[in-house]
């Protein structure tokens, strides 16, 4: 979801565009593992994939088509309306003021926007936020992909659009809850003591206090699209 601005694709960036992501899952081992040559065999021997393609491409489908046709499906998965948005065009009743409060913690003391900004609340960029101990938590994120070891332990600023359906959290899925992504950050020693590379911007507990927690889970909760509102309300209730 809201994949359209996006500069990079999946947490460590391995692919570019919505084009190159697409062809991704179809041949990882641990996901589709189709190679690519039979996933195209079979939607050109589909006949009503074909005359799609046709239309669409004026040709079969390739691999160069068939990440077009994928990434023109993802561009439509954008969220605009959600009850933030509204608020931010003027409908001051349409987040609750648990939820304004929350976005000034969000701004100010607990730092979330020097990395969760713009319209999709990710600055498009890679940031360790301590998640990689080179032990239990070994994966090196974009280091892998780019060779530099001071790269470790970065991964992509995910979107935060619809977050209060899209548990469990972080590249791993360490946090189950927002409740227990927001603990996180408020005191990240707590859960992982031995972080390596930290970003600068996360040094020291932000001494959040309960209520300061409380609304700015709320205000997060506002970025969810009304169409998951009735899965949002679980999630919260959880
Ligand atoms: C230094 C940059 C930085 C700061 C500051 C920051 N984040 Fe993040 N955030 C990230 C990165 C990078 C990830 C992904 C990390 C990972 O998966 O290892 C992330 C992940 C998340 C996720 C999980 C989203 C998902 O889909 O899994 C949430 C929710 C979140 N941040 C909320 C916040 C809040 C709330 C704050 C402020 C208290 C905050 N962030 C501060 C960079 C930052």
């Amino acid at each position: 979801m809201n994949t359209s601005g996006r500069t990079s694709m999946f947490w460590d960036g391995r692919a570019e565009t919505l084009e190159d992501q697409a062809i991704f899952p179809i041949e990882n081992p641990l996901e589709m593992d189709l190679p690519l040559d039979e996933a195209l065999r079979r939607l050109n021997g589909d006949p009503a994939y074909a005359e799609a393609f046709r239309v669409a491409y004026a040709g079969p489908a390739t691999a160069r088509t068939l990440g077009r046709a994928l990434a023109a499906y993802q561009k439509t998965l954008d969220t605009t309306d959600a009850p933030y948005d509204r608020y931010a065009h003027g409908d001051d009743a349409a987040i609750s003021e648990s939820a304004k409060r929350g976005r000034l913690v969000f701004i100010g003391k607990g730092k979330c926007a020097e990395c969760h900004s713009g319209e999709d609340f990710t600055s498009d960029r890679f940031r360790n936020i301590g998640l990689f101990d080179r032990a239990a938590l070994g994966d090196r994120g974009r280091g892998a992909i780019s060779g530099d070891p001071a790269d470790d332990g970065q991964f992509k600023v995910p979107s935060l659009r619809n977050v209060a359906v899209t548990a469990p959290y972080m590249h791993n899925g360490m946090f189950a809850t927002l409740r227990e992504v927001i603990e996180y950050y408020n005191n990240p020693d707590k859960v992982v003591p031995d972080a390596h590379g930290r970003d600068a911007a996360m040094s020291g507990p932000l001494q959040l206090s309960a209520a300061e927690v409380a609304d700015l889970e709320s205000f997060l909760v506002t970025l969810t699209d009304d169409r998951f509102a009735t899965a949002a309300d679980k999630v919260v209730r959880q």
